[in-house]
């Protein structure tokens, strides 16, 4: 049997990676979150001494760094041995994230790895350019989108389902500024790619997408 590479990008809040998760249950395949390896990159940025606009240092912090995302149903991030699953959605960290993210070598090695994921199977996997610079010969790729509010709103009910009281205008904002240095980066910036599928997700059921998407790579 073929050993499907589905691609899932888009900007932040539009659902990637809760229905990223979802195919790969019904399917049966690995899913691979490939901001949690930015984030972990972000978090240990903010936890060193090395200040964050400084891209060489960054970059030779991330030789060195070991990052191990788990399979299983917990679905663990590991930073050098340390389990930073929680830490990594940090607020912070996500204000932080996209300025590492605009680093090329930082992105190298990160795709390096994400490509070393891909040879595990059958994968689906989620990002910004999955479907444009890590797997160009994606069997699927998908483009998320959702209106902004909606998206805001989906993630400012997912960081008070985990404890984190922001206000709604305050997630809408940082959102905004993330999505604008993603999409106008010059190495890898958030586009979807020529071949993807662009699916609105406003107004729209997980299951429904999800359904879509298994219907999709059924066809493969
Ligand atoms: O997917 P998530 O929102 O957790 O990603 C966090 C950040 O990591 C993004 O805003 C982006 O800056 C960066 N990222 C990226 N390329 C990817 C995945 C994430 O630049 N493939």
């Amino acid at each position: 049997k073929k050993q499907i590479k589905v691609a899932i990008d888009g900007p932040a809040g539009a659902g990637k990676s809760t229905i990223a998760k979802a195919v790969a249950q019904r399917l049966g395949i690995f899913y691979v979150d490939t901001g949690a390896m930015y984030r972990a990159i972000a978090l240990k940025t903010l936890r060193s001494s090395i200040p964050i606009d400084r891209e060489e240092e960054v970059g030779q912090m991330v030789q060195k760094t070991e990052i191990v995302l788990e399979h299983s149903e917990a679905r663990r991030v590991f930073c050098d041995g340390k389990d930073v699953t929680v830490a990594i959605r940090n607020p912070e960290v996500s204000r932080a994230v996209s300025k590492i993210a605009a680093y090329p070598i930082v992105r190298e090695r990160l795709v390096q790895l994400q490509r070393q994921e891909a040879e595990r199977g059958a994968v689906i996997m989620d990002g910004r350019d999955i479907g444009t610079v890590v797997l160009p010969q994606a069997d699927l790729k998908i483009f998320l989108t959702a209106s902004p509010e909606e998206r805001a709103y989906r993630r400012w009910l997912e960081l008070r389902n985990s404890g984190k009281e922001l206000s709604l205008a305050e997630v809408q904002h940082d959102m905004e500024n993330r999505d604008k240095q993603d999409s106008e980066r010059e190495v890898a910036p958030l586009v979807p790619a020529e071949d993807a599928l662009i699916l609105d997700t406003t107004g729209l059921s997980i299951e429904k997408i999800v359904d879509q998407i298994i219907t999709l790579t059924a066809q493969l």
